[in-house]
């Protein structure tokens, strides 16, 4: 039985990694995952200057789930390119994704650039959907300025690119996104960044300090809207764009799930942080052990094969 699966021309021997924004900030935490049963690893979202964050406290668990308002704290882009270029001097025939953002149209375009112009030629991931940058709205829900963002960037970007996507929540959003992203030569869609500005309240008081105590939300609660976002987009997008979906993974069942739903690689994020990086060892056998029942022997045999009916 095998889990391997393919983003673009990138081969990798298992379906699951980790979410951009756990155990990915430094190279410690990155080689943690390497070492891990984790496909491969994406980096956290870097911007062009180290950013220190939100105060703290910014992130709050609350069983199997949680809620964050980080505001992007990371270690700059200079940092994860070298990064990047040790890891892939020291592993050749492994990818890894490196995800970037800005808080500026202009600026999104100076970090594309310098990647562009850096030696790593490897996966890119472009955040359009940080709810947690104070002053700042998330790109993904403005559908003009993700148009602008994607015609400016593949005017020149040559590297297999993916976007990270905030979730939808209506039929008309993932029609009027689908057909944006249809235009462009993406390698894949990444669906869901966390539920944004959600509010988690205990003993009378929010749990988190930024934002009045709005944050993301994450885990368990969020696996439904991930699945339904997972496969909008699958049946939505022209075949060669892969999806990764992320959101509300806790098990090899939740894995199994969005990978029925269209997902080419899972993406784990807040149970990875609850459990570390051991969690990829554990996912793999409860979803191999699903795989076995059915009678499976490659994700291919049910990748995107939702029924219709029960
Ligand atoms: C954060 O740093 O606020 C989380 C990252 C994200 O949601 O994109």
């Amino acid at each position: 039985m095998t889990l391997k699966t393919n983003i673009g021309n990138d081969s990798f021997d298992s379906c699951m990694m980790n979410a951009s924004g756990v155990w990915c900030s430094t190279v410690d935490e990155l080689e943690a995952l390497i070492d891990s049963k984790a496909a491969t690893f994406v980096t956290k979202t870097a911007t062009l200057a180290p950013r220190e964050g939100n105060p703290l406290p910014r992130v709050h668990h609350f069983g199997p789930n949680s809620i964050n308002s980080s505001g992007l704290p990371n270690e700059g882009i200079d940092y994860y390119l070298e990064a990047l270029a040790n890891f892939e001097a020291t592993h050749p025939n492994r990818a890894f994704f490196l995800s970037v953002t800005e808080l500026a149209e202009d600026q999104i375009e100076t970090i594309m650039q310098r990647v562009h112009q850096s030696d790593y030629h490897g996966l890119v991931e472009l955040n359009l959907s940080c709810p947690n940058v104070i002053g700042k709205p998330q790109v993904g829900y403005d559908f003009e300025t993700t148009a602008r963002i994607l015609d400016r960037t593949f005017s020149y970007f040559d590297q297999p690119l993916g976007v990270k996507l905030p979730p939808y929540f209506d039929l008309s959003h993932f029609d009027q996104m689908a057909e944006i992203l249809n235009r462009y030569p993406l390698t894949y869609v990444n669906s869901i960044n966390s539920i944004g500005n959600g509010l988690v309240i205990e003993q009378d008081a929010v749990t988190i300090a930024p934002k009045q105590g709005y944050g993301g939300l994450g885990g368990a609660i969020i696996k439904q809207t991930a699945l339904a976002n997972v496969r909008a987009f699958y049946t939505r997008l022209k075949s060669d764009i892969a999806i990764i979906g992320t959101g509300g993974v806790t098990s090899g069942r939740d894995v199994f799930e969005h990978l029925l739903c269209g997902a080419s690689m899972v993406q784990v994020g807040t149970a990875l942080l609850q459990e570390g990086p051991a969690i990829f060892a554990r996912l793999e056998e409860e979803l191999k052990a699903i795989m076995d029942e059915y009678g499976y022997t490659s994700i291919d045999d049910f990748k995107g094969k939702l029924k219709d009916t029960i």
